[in-house]
């Protein structure tokens, strides 16, 4: 495929009559991850007839974001090659995860392939049945809420240590829940107390910046075998 669809370009459909259109034409686009759009130096009246052009193609055109026209389309996931995924959960995530253990059965969990998805690579949403994480913007609290708190060691000048769940944190307090419930905030100045923060998450940052498609794809398509 090349470049992006221009029927469902939020681009496309803000242009009034070539204005928006108009310099990406002329200056082309290098995005990383995506094909290459060269620079078309053309004079702005033909970007403007070809903007024109793409308008009456949009306004003929079926609604938003229908499907193509004819059969309805299951979009399959799952492309990946599962044996290399299994490699690469071999080497990049068996030292906090099993697939006889804690992931046991996740595909079965979380049967959609796009859901399982979603869940491995932000690494979000407890076990226990949830559906990972939805499509929905509205449901990132509850699977804040159900996810692994974030935790945090304050050590003041006098070497008592506190730890808790990291409620707030900024340069002047920090506030932590112990395990007995009892919500305390410490003043911080400069490095004191001293604070050590445990983000169970941050495996999971810092693998994500390194994923490529492809790792993505075989890693779903292997975890999509562990019913
Ligand atoms: C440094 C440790 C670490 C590494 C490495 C790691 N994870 Fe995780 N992963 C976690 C933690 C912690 C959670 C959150 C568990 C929770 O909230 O209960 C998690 C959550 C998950 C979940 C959701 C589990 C569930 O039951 O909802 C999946 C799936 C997952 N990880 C897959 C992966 C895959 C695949 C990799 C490798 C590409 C990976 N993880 C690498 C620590 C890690």
């Amino acid at each position: 495929m090349g470049g992006v669809n221009l029927l469902r370009s939020p681009l496309v459909l803000n242009d009034e009559d070539g204005e928006l259109i108009l310099p990406v034409v002329q200056t082309g686009r290098q995005n990383p991850g995506m094909p290459v759009m060269p620079p078309f130096p053309l004079p702005p009246d033909d970007v403007k007839a070809i903007a024109e052009y793409i308008h009456s193609v949009v306004a003929t055109a079926r609604p938003q974001g229908a499907p193509p026209a004819g059969a309805e389309v299951a979009l399959n996931i799952v492309v990946g090659d599962a044996k290399a995924g299994a490699a690469y959960f071999a080497s990049k995530c068996a030292s906090c995860h099993s697939a006889t253990g804690d992931l046991q059965g996740i595909a079965s969990r979380v049967s959609e392939p796009m859901q399982l998805q979603n869940l491995w690579v932000a690494g979000i949403g407890g076990g226990g049945g949830r559906g990972g994480r939805g499509t929905a913007a509205g449901a990132a609290p509850t699977e804040a809420s159900s996810r692994r708190p974030v935790t945090v060691a304050v050590t003041t000048a006098d070497g008592q240590r506190v730890q808790g769940r990291l409620d707030r944190i900024d340069d002047f307090i920090v506030t932590l829940t112990s395990a007995d419930g009892l919500q305390r905030t410490f003043r911080r100045v400069g490095d004191v107390p001293k604070v050590e923060i445990t983000d169970p998450l941050d495996g999971h940052k810092k693998l994500f910046v390194q994923y490529t498609d492809k790792d993505i794809h075989d890693v779903t398509a292997y975890l999509v075998t562990l019913k």
